[in-house]
């Protein structure tokens, strides 16, 4: 079951996932984009369902984890991968424009998860695979609101997985930089080592397969990201104030 299944990393994600034989349950608000892409996998040769559902909404997302395993039966991996972005200055953030991005990136993913939880404890497996970001690592300009979501995605699956791995579950928080997609499509502002999807998809099949429990790429974003995280306030802001990434 992938989530943000209409477009970009998730789009990608069903695609590679489907043509490697699994059946794959694709949520999105955008139904008819859904419709679309269960033609796009049918056509070669693999099997999907739409799912159309808003993750903020817990029974829509309940219900659509239903349509799945009547369709397909168990769900084996849950990808958490909706969400969305926002380029705000503090000076200019309003509170109608932080609830949605907390409720979609962080409540949404928790919805999705436990949609899909109580039947892979009931079995003693599964693999719940969240799409956070190196966004989670620290605060970043104009970006309150998303490093916000990202850190709480990355602390909630991260304390799910020390509770889930003893019980069969395993749990993988994926950590992109930029890659191409309609997210970061509209943006001027400079995206070092901007990945292209198909690559970064590549990377986040193969930390899936291996069940990693934590993965962060590309390696040269990853490793200032971590640099950053263990330098003094003082350097670390003045570092960050002379590199946004968001214009
Ligand atoms: N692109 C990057 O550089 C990058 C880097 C790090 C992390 N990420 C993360 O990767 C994930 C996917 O991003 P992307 O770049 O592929 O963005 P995208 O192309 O904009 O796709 C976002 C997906 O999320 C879905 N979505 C948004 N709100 C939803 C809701 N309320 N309910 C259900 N689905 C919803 C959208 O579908 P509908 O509009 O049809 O609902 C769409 O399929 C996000 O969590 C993002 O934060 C992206």
């Amino acid at each position: 079951m992938i989530t943000g299944a209409s477009s970009g990393i998730g789009r990608s994600l069903a695609l590679v996932l489907a043509a490697r034989g699994a059946k794959v349950g694709l949520v999105a608000r955008r139904a008819e984009t859904l419709d679309e892409l269960v033609k796009e996998i049918q056509s070669k040769g693999g099997n999907s369902v739409a799912l159309p559902a808003d993750v903020q909404d817990e029974k829509a997302i309940s219900l659509a984890a239903d349509h799945l395993r009547e369709h397909f039966g168990a769900i084996d991996v849950l990808v958490a991968n909706a969400g969305v972005g926002t380029t705000t200055d503090a000076a200019e953030l309003q509170p109608s424009g932080v609830a949605p991005v907390i409720n979609i990136n962080v409540i949404g993913a928790a919805n999705s998860a436990l949609a899909v939880l109580p039947e892979m404890l009931a079995r003693g497996q599964g693999h719940l695979v969240v799409i956070s970001s190196l966004a989670a690592y620290r605060g970043l300009p104009k970006s309150a609101a998303y490093c916000a979501s990202k850190a709480a995605v990355s602390a909630f699956f991260e304390s799910l997985r020390l509770d889930l791995e003893p019980k069969g579950i395993d749990v993988t928080i994926i950590h992109p930089g930029f890659i191409k997609t309609p997210l970061t499509s509209g943006r001027d502002a400079k995206m070092p080592f901007l990945m292209e999807l198909d690559d970064a998809v590549e990377k986040i099949v193969g930390a899936i397969e291996k069940r990693k429990r934590s993965y962060a790429f590309p390696w040269q974003l990853a490793s200032l990201a971590r640099a950053g995280m263990i330098m003094p306030n003082w350097l670390y802001d003045w570092i960050s104030r002379r590199n946004s990434f968001r214009e």
